[in-house]
């Protein structure tokens, strides 16, 4: 039985278009896989730590091979807790609005939080960087509202993709399938079929994952 982790993205709910792709994906992958566990983190209804003070100077001591204090170890307990609760899934789902042509500020923060030295990644200066959450892949529903994808002409505005996609591949998540769903800021019927298609690709790649 595997398990399933769902990072749900957009704070607007029934509103938004990630979501309603990621749902038509849930839909068709809990059909295929009726033994799997789905577990579903949104990110607009939890309370991310800010990462400053103890647990910012925990980081840094992990890095100069330093002791924590006390109450930096406390701090680093949050931290590898919520590390350790995202690596023991073994796929992942997130879906994921552009914001100023990259991903929003609470996607950043919970990144920031997990990927960590000694816990997602490790370096030495003989190996270099390694992501230690390997053999696991991801599909990532993309939405924007403009059109940046192959052939568009503003694939370099594009920094959503680039910007999740490496932070995954960092981690060693490197098996990723993307989907894209653009432009979102159209008519309404335009929309509609993006999302219709969007969400048949959604429904293709859950069979299988
Ligand atoms: C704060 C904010 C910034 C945005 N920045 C961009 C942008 O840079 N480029 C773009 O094409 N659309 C941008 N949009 C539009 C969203 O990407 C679009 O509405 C998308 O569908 C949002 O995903 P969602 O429907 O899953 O919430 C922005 C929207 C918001 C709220």
């Amino acid at each position: 039985m595997a398990k399933l982790l769902y990072i749900e993205g957009s704070p607007r709910g029934e509103r938004s278009k990630s979501t309603a792709v990621a749902q038509a994906f849930l839909k068709a992958y809990q059909v295929a896989h009726p033994q799997d566990s789905v577990e579903t983190l949104d990110l607009w209804s939890v309370s991310l730590p800010t990462f400053d003070g103890d647990m910012l100077d925990a980081k840094y001591a992990v890095l100069h091979g330093q002791a924590h204090t006390a109450e930096q170890a406390a701090a680093w307990k949050t931290v590898s807790d919520m590390a350790a609760s995202f690596a023991a899934a073994d796929k992942y789902l997130i879906s994921v609005p552009m914001w100023n042509f990259s991903i929003p500020y609470k996607v950043k923060h919970f990144f920031d939080i997990i990927i960590q030295p000694g816990l997602t990644f490790s370096f030495s200066p003989k190996t270099g960087y390694q992501g230690l959450v390997t053999g696991k892949k991801a599909v990532i529903v993309y939405a924007r509202g403009g059109a940046y994808g192959p052939g568009t002409g503003a694939e370099a505005y594009d920094l959503q993709t680039r910007t999740l996609g490496g932070l995954l591949g960092f981690i060693g998540i490197t098996e990723q399938h993307n989907i894209l769903v653009e432009p979102t800021l159209a008519g309404a019927d335009a929309v509609a079929q993006t999302i219709d298609k969007a969400g048949e690709e959604a429904h293709k790649v859950a069979q299988s994952f």
